[in-house]
This record gives structure tokens, C-alpha cells and sequence, in this order.
């Protein structure tokens, strides 16, 4: 059996009792499931520890982020605390989180459960695809650089390279060949998003992205401009399956992504590298309803479920795989039945009441 030790950052604003749901559920999983160990160390860091301190994640938290089997963080960040040129403090620990972890590739599920609230009237054949987001270079390589002219001038640059954009084509291929394909027919397809049509930087993306895809005869492959996609995604989102793009592109669609399909309470994200991974919730630390037991903490259930999956892949452990599926069916389960979900997707439940929802269904499965 092999344990595993995760780091914690249960961060600011709404964070703390997100990750306490999540805590209850993974608490239920360990004592149910032989053969799932799991030990923690949790840390404070983010924004409210720079405003004591100067600092939104000390040394020794990196060096513990670093020395773990994986990292799961909840939300960080608060818009009063900023730096003097006006940005949040927020970029500077999760740029430099992830440039630490070297994690080049985010995975951002955008998937309908059933009973789950849709943006759309109609949901078709469903709604099940993946962004898969660069996340160490496009325009959030400028992070702590660009410049600023007096008060007329301001510039960021946008950085694509050849490394960086076949890693995370190449993850993405890799991620389609494990999924079951677009909802429309189950046909694979991997769909680079871009502005080849206006940029040098985002053309090269596409060039790089297609000499990738010739690695990959088995999976179709298309390209579509990034305007465009934002308006497929409201039209017709089963006609895709893995989508791939810059950082910021990434950034943007898969909040619309998560928007398609209940709110940013239901979107996990993965973040991968080639030795570490970092696991938190799309979403951010939403201040106007922190501390009042009201936040959805499913996103960051479904991130440690995530987790779990790629724990399991990892280390070849069918025990933490099967985890990972007991908990997205359990979190599952707890959307279709309706009677226990916070007041975004229209339920009057508290986040514990879900925690609990969702560590019951954890019993009734292990009980089966
Ligand atoms: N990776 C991160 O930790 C991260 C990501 C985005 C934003 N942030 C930070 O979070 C702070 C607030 O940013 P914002 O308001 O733009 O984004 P936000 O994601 O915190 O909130 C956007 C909207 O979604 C709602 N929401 C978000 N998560 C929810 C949940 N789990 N349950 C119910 N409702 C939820 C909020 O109430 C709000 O209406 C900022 O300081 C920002 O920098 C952090």
C-alpha cells in the first residue's frame, strides 16, 4: 500500500471551508476504502498572510509544496490586498506557485451532471469536454515583467515557444486518448484555440501545435479562432472534447466553461507537471460570501478527486484510481438527488451540509 502526503493551502476568503468539506469527504474516503492512505500538512498562505507578514507563501511552504505527493490548494487571493502598481497579490504566489512546480498544463473539466443548473435551454447530446490550458508561458510569462511608461503607456508581452507549446499539445493528445470523445458521437478530437489570424506569437502556437498532432494520427485534430470558440462553446459545446490554448485564452474560456454548466462551484482543475501537480478549484476566494457557510465545495471535492486520479496514474495504483471515481460518483449522486446544494445551483444547503451529503454517499458506496 502506498501512502501519499498532500499539502494543504486552504488560502483566503471562502478557501478555509472549502477545504474543510473537502477534508470531511476524503477523511469518510480513507476510513472506508482499504488500501487508501492519505496524510496531510496544511499551511497558511496567501493573501491574508501577506498582509501580516509581507509574504504570500514562506520558504519552508514551498519547500513542503515541493517535497509532497501532490499539492491541493483551495482559493487565494483578496482584492483589497495589493501590491503598490495596483495588482492583487493573488498572481504572485499562483505564477510563482506554478512556475516552483514547473506545471505546464492545466485541465479544466467543463461537464454537465445531471440535475446540475445549465446556462443553456437546451443541452443537446450534453456537455462533456476538457480545456486544457498552457500555464507557465503565453501572457502570463509577462507576470513581474512588462513595463509601464509614466501614466500614458503600459505593455505585457506575450511569450509562446516551441517547448512549451508541443508539452502541453503532446499532454493534451495524451489526455483525449483517455477520455471517450465529444458527446455529439464520440469521435476523439483535439481543437487548438487561438488568433492565428492577427498574431505572430498565437500563429506559431498553431504551427507547433499541428507538427504535434502529426504524432497523433489516431486522434482528429482541428484548429478554431478563440472569438469563434467562445461562441461554439454557447452553440453547440458537444461538438468538442479536448480544447487546447494559451494561458490567458485558458484562463477566460474555462470560467465560460464553467459558467455552461452551473457556476465556477462546479469547476475543478488540475494543474500538471512533469514531477509535481497542484489540484485547486477554478474559482476564487468570493469575499461577499466567505466565512458565512454558504460557498459551493464541490469544485475543490472534484479537484481532490482529480487528484486522486492522477495519484493513481502516476504511481499505477488501482486503489487511488477507484477513489477518485467513488468520490465523482458520490459528488454525483449528491447534484441528481437536488436536496442538499448551495444556494448557486439553486439549493439552500450549507457547504458542510454538502460535505456531508457527499461523505454519506462515500458510506453508501462502500457499504454496496
Ligand atoms: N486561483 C485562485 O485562487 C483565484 C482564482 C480567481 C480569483 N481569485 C481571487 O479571488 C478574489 C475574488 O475574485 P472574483 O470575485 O473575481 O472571483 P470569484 O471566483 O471569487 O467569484 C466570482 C463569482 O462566483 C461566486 N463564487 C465563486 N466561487 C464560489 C463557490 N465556491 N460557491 C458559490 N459561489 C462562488 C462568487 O460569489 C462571485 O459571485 C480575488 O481576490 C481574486 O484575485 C483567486
Amino acid at each position: 500500500m502506498t501512502a501519499y502526503r498532500i499539502a494543504l493551502l486552504p488560502g483566503d476568503g471562502i478557501g478555509p471551508e472549502c477545504m474543510r468539506a473537502t477534508r470531511t469527504v476524503l477523511d469518510q474516503l480513507v476510513a472506508g476504502l482499504p488500501g487508501l492512505e492519505l496524510s496531510f500538512t496544511s499551511h497558511q498562505a496567501g493573501a491574508e498572510l501577506y498582509r501580516q507578514t509581507g509574504e504570500t507563501i514562506p520558504a519552508d511552504v514551498l519547500r513542503d509544496c515541493l517535497d509532497a505527493d501532490a499539492v491541493l490548494l483551495s482559493a487565494i487571493g483578496l482584492p483589497d490586498v495589493r501590491q503598490p502598481d495596483g495588482t492583487e497579490v493573488q498572481p504572485m504566489m499562483m505564477v510563482g506557485l506554478r512556475r516552483a512546480l514547473g506545471v505546464h498544463s492545466a485541465v479544466r473539466p467543463v461537464k454537465l451532471y445531471p440535475g446540475a443548473p445549465c446556462a443553456l435551454r437546451d443541452a443537446g447530446p450534453g456537455i462533456d469536454f476538457v480545456v486544457v490550458r498552457e500555464n507557465l508561458e503565453g501572457l502570463f510569462a509577462s507576470f513581474g515583467g512588462g513595463s509601464r511608461v509614466g501614466e500614458e503607456v503600459a505593455t505585457d508581452t506575450m511569450v509562446i515557444t516551441r517547448q512549451g507549446t508541443s508539452r502541453v499539445t503532446d499532454f493534451a493528445f495524451r489526455l483525449a486518448r483517455r477520455r471517450n470523445g465529444r458527446p455529439l458521437d464520440g469521435q476523439r478530437r483535439v481543437t487548438c484555440v487561438d488568433k492565428a489570424n492577427v498574431f505572430r506569437s498565437l500563429a506559431f502556437f498553431r504551427q507547433v501545435f499541428f507538427d504535434v498532432a502529426g504524432q497523433y494520427p489516431d486522434v482528429p485534430s482541428d484548429a478554431v479562432y478563440v472569438d469563434a470558440m467562445s461562441l461554439y462553446m454557447v452553440q453547440r459545446p458537444w461538438d468538442f472534447d479536448v480544447l487546447v490554448m494559451e494561458n490567458q485564452f485558458g484562463d477566460i474560456l474555462s470560467d465560460l466553461g464553467a459558467g455552461l454548466v452551473g457556476g465556477l462551484g462546479l469547476g475543478p482543475s488540475a494543474e500538471i507537471g512533469d514531477e509535481h501537480a497542484l489540484f485547486q478549484p477554478s474559482h476564487g476566494t468570493a469575499p461577499q460570501i466567505a466565512g458565512k457557510n454558504l460557498a459551493n465545495p464541490l469544485a475543490t471535492i472534484l479537484s481532490a478527486s482529480m487528484m486522486l486520479d492522477w495519484l493513481g496514474d502516476k504511481h499505477r495504483d488501482a486503489v487511488c484510481l477507484e477513489a477518485a471515481m467513488i468520490i465523482e460518483n458520490a459528488v454525483a449522486q449528491v447534484i441528481r438527488q437536488g436536496d442538499c446544494l448551495t444556494p448557486d445551483l439553486g439549493g439552500k444547503a450549507g457547504t458542510s451540509d454538502v460535505a456531508q451529503a457527499v461523505a454519506d454517499q462515500l458510506k453508501l458506496a462502500s457499504a454496496t
